[in-house]
């Protein structure tokens, strides 16, 4: 029976960090995958984790079943982080998912259950593993214009004009922040402008949060999601641990659904309990028992904010001196768009024949349509980066 299975096209960001691990060039720069590195290279364990992890290593006197949507502590606790007071709280359903990615996919079977012929909008681009999951699902996807390939910025009147044909019983699929793959992101004037067309079209919001705390802060970063959780009567959220607590193999993810009312609410709640039986059963504990303790810890919270902190202005700065560098060496300003990017990434515009001529000429990884992690840079790299940009023509 094994021999009718098909082999399946490679992840293209998978099959990056395997093409990086085989180079033995010792100067190669990774700016693929989305894991944090430090300026040496390193994605350490953050200094809170560690420390809750003593804690627990300590307290911790069984590892029995905790609940199908996890300890409701850590639901608390994280659309406490998501949402602040937005939302209210009784018509807020929740369930512990391995990782962001186990909350997408989660999502998107809830919207299916719920109406088997939805259709989701995804931004042109988007995280690649939306569209192979969505497919998989057989779930049609519409895609709606995002990125505008000169400013390197959003497209938002494409976006606006494309998002007016979703229909009651859509899904339009937003990132929260950070937007992954480009960089570009939408002011607070386009949330508002957003939320007023998902109220006109009626379509149900879902916002994909993985890197808040990346961008301008954890607040700041929130501003969309919180925005839409005050004004729409529902909406999915889909989101990670893996990067801001730095806890990527620990999985740990959350789905957070706002219903119509208290009622509505209890009924998704029983959904998202019955998704993780069915998918995984119990969903896993270690991150989110570091993650909780860490947010209802005042000291350990306050350690984890500032390492936090740390990332995103180092992250920032590195931006700075990336566009700074290409202005210097092509005398002009049409590379400012990586300082104003925020989160992980940026979509340079280079072809995919530039992105191979940069590894090949400098070793220099990016994802085939050019998103760079800057976390991938220092400041030995940040000047070799912007001379294969200017050597490949970009
Ligand atoms: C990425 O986009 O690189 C990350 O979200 C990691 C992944 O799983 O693709």
């Amino acid at each position: 029976m094994l021999e009718h299975l098909k082999d399946h096209p490679a992840d293209k960001i998978l099959e990056l960090m395997q093409l990086y691990r085989e180079d033995p060039r010792a100067e190669k720069v990774d700016l693929g995958v989305g894991v944090y590195k430090d300026a040496e290279g390193r994605t350490p364990v953050m200094r809170a984790v560690k420390s809750a992890e003593k804690r627990l290593w300590e307290v911790q006197d069984t590892k029995s079943y905790v609940g199908l949507i996890g300890d409701p502590a850590f639901n608390s606790a994280m659309r406490g982080l998501i949402l602040g007071a937005a939302g209210g709280s009784d018509r807020l359903a929740s369930a512990a998912t391995p990782g962001g990615t186990g909350a997408v996919r989660q999502a998107f079977e809830l919207v299916r259950l719920a109406n088997p012929s939805v259709r989701v909008f995804v931004s042109d681009p988007t995280w690649p593993n939306h569209l192979t999951i969505l497919k998989y699902l057989g779930i049609e996807t519409v895609p709606y214009r995002y990125f505008d390939a000169a400013s390197r910025g959003v497209d938002f009147d494409g976006m606006m004009a494309d998002l007016k044909a979703a229909r009651p019983g859509d899904v339009v699929l937003l990132h929260g922040c950070c937007h992954n793959p480009t960089g570009a992101n939408l002011s607070a004037g386009q949330w508002q402008d957003v939320a007023d067309l998902l109220l006109e079209t009626g379509a149900l919001a879902m916002v994909d949060i993985a890197y808040q705390g990346f961008g301008d802060g954890l607040d700041a970063d929130a501003y969309g999601v919180r925005l839409l959780a005050d004004r729409l009567p529902e909406m999915l959220i889909a989101a990670s641990c893996s990067k801001n607590f730095g806890v990527y193999r620990e999985r740990t993810g959350i789905l957070i659904g706002l219903s119509a009312d208290a009622k509505a609410a209890k009924t998704t709640q029983g959904n998202l309990a019955f998704l993780n039986r069915q998918n995984y059963s119990f969903p896993p504990d270690h991150g989110a028992r570091l993650v909780t303790m860490i947010l209802e810890d005042p000291a350990l919270r306050a350690e984890w904010e500032a390492e936090l902190e740390d990332v995103r202005t180092g992250m920032l700065g590195l931006r700075q001196n990336l566009a700074s560098e290409l202005r210097k060496r092509t005398n002009s300003d049409r590379f400012d768009f990586v300082a104003a990017h925020r989160g992980m990434f940026s979509r340079l515009g280079a072809s995919p024949e530039q992105v191979l001529a940069m590894r090949t000429s400098h070793g220099i990884y990016m994802v085939g349509d050019s998103r760079i992690n800057i976390a991938g840079l220092n400041a030995k790299t940040v000047p070799i980066l912007a001379e294969a940009m200017v050597a490949a023509g970009v």
